[in-house]
């Protein structure tokens, strides 16, 4: 395989120093940074603060081919550990203890027979019939705001409303769904500590039954575990023969086969927790990034609210798109380790190192997109990354397209004067090597009765 597949300009010496990456000012805004790298060092070796060393890609061509490379790794297994850092990286999945054969840590042959199985259960068609539910979610959480005139988006708004969807969605009792809020929001608070963050944010739920935040992380993930391989079980040993409406996602993933063959137990419960892993942060700051975006854009957010208000989608639906291209929700939680040797934009690759693309800095290259820095949520011609390629594309994307355009549509037609209630220097960004987002976004409005 050739990188790039199309011919990117050779990097230009660099006339300032390189940026510092992973500080509170690159969290803040990384995109200057991003634009150094395409430029000067478009892959690049970098010290990540857990110590280690990994290769940045941040074109856009390059990116794109190095996530469908099958030559790149998604198993951590292949990660050539120095042995002072063993267990100690940060790498998903590193730690053999908590490795788990789920999608984001497999490679083909397993990937393929898992993503078919399961792509037989979360079907862009049963999301479709979730859309009233997420309506309905969405509509609550603005009644238990939307009379006060304020809100902290974040903490009321974009944080429960992702993990409230996907519980319902897997069939968590509703009774229940409050301590996956509280486990959810001691894992997005482990992930911005892992990059070196400082957690200060109320926005991560109360820890009801996990005790103090730094010791509670490894326990949310414990019990949200071992919660959902009890859920599993007992959905398994009542399963109907035959799917009713409405059947829940977890047991259409017990019922999912192909070919005859089915998810063992300890797959499904696999399966289910990467679903709510990999699909709560990464919605809590597409809609918190993309509120934060509209609300200091005011003449695009003012042409979407005019669209909205003639009952049309089509803006809603490229704005969205473009709102993930213009600050996603995901900066490098892209690992891959190198199975062999190869060369991505000049720059040799050793076997078994990390390489990590760097999608917000790819969807924000010149040689791809016209005006990049520009906001347009009209833009068509927009084949943006932030859900990847290739073949661990984000299962996930009707579900986070669906709950993004619900939040965001519902937001400015029923807070039609939605504004900031800080200046935006004032607002603090969890940053760092997986995810990017907002930790409160206050926001004011007339009270609506
Ligand atoms: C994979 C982004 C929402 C489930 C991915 C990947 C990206 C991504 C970039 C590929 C990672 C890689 O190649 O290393 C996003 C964004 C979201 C979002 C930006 C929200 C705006 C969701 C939701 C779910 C979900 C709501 C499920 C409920 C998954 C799964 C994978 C994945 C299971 C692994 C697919 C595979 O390896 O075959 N996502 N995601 N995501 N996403 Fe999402």
């Amino acid at each position: 395989q050739q990188y790039p597949d199309t011919p990117a300009p050779a990097a230009t010496p660099a006339p300032t120093p390189a940026p510092e990456l992973f500080t509170w000012e690159f969290a803040t805004d990384p995109y200057p940074a991003y634009a150094w790298l395409r430029e000067h060092a478009p892959v690049r070796r970098t010290r990540l603060p857990s110590g280690v060393e990994a290769w940045l890609v941040t074109r856009y061509a390059d990116a794109k081919q190095a996530l469908a490379d099958q030559r790149l790794s998604k198993n951590p297994a292949h990660h050539d550990e120095p042995a002072h850092a063993k267990g100690k990286t940060g790498i998903p999945g590193e730690r053999k203890a908590e490795l788990m054969t789920h999608l984001l840590n497999i490679d083909p042959p397993d990937h393929t027979r898992l993503r078919r199985l399961v792509s037989k259960a979360f079907t862009p068609r049963r999301v479709a019939e979730f859309a009233p539910r997420v309506q309905e979610l969405t509509d609550d959480l603005i009644d238990r705001f939307a009379r006060t005139g304020s809100a902290d988006l974040i903490h009321e708004f974009a944080f429960p409303l992702p993990i409230y969807a996907i519980c319902d969605m897997l069939g968590v009792p509703r009774e229940d769904q409050d301590d996956f809020r509280d486990w959810a929001g001691m894992m997005i608070r482990h992930g911005s500590q892992a990059a070196g963050g400082r957690s200060t944010s109320s926005a991560e739920g109360g820890g009801k039954r996990t005790g103090s935040p730094r010791g509670g992380v490894a326990r949310s993930v414990k019990m949200m575990r071992g919660y959902l391989s009890e859920l599993i079980h007992r959905k398994r040993e009542s399963l109907p023969a035959e799917p009713g409406p409405g059947e829940d996602l977890i047991s259409g993933l017990i019922r999912a086969s192909d070919h005859g063959e089915h998810l063992t137990e300890k797959e499904a419960a696999a399966m289910a927790f990467i679903l709510l892993f990999a699909g709560f942060e990464t919605t809590v700051n597409l809609i918190g990034n993309g509120t934060y975006a509209l609300l200091t854009h005011p003449g695009q957010r003012s042409r979407l609210q005019q669209s909205l208000a003639r009952g049309e989608r089509a803006l809603l639906e490229t704005g969205v798109e473009e709102l993930l291209r213009y600050d996603g929700p995901v900066e490098l939680a892209t690992w891959r380790f190198a199975t062999q040797p190869l060369t991505i934009g000049g720059q040799d690759i050793a076997p078994g190192d990390p390489v990590l693309v760097v999608l917000a800095a790819a969807d924000r290259d010149p040689e791809r997109f016209a005006d990049p820095d520009t906001l347009d949520l009209a833009r068509r011609d927009n084949q943006h990354l932030g859900y990847g390629h290739g073949i661990h594309y984000c299962l996930g994307a009707p579900l986070a397209r669906l709950e993004g355009q619900t939040a965001l549509a519902t937001l400015l037609t029923r807070l039609p004067d939605l504004r900031l209630a800080v200046d935006p220097a004032e607002l603090r960004w969890r940053g760092g090597l997986i995810m990017r987002g907002l930790r409160t976004l206050p926001v004011e409005f007339t009270p609506v009765p």
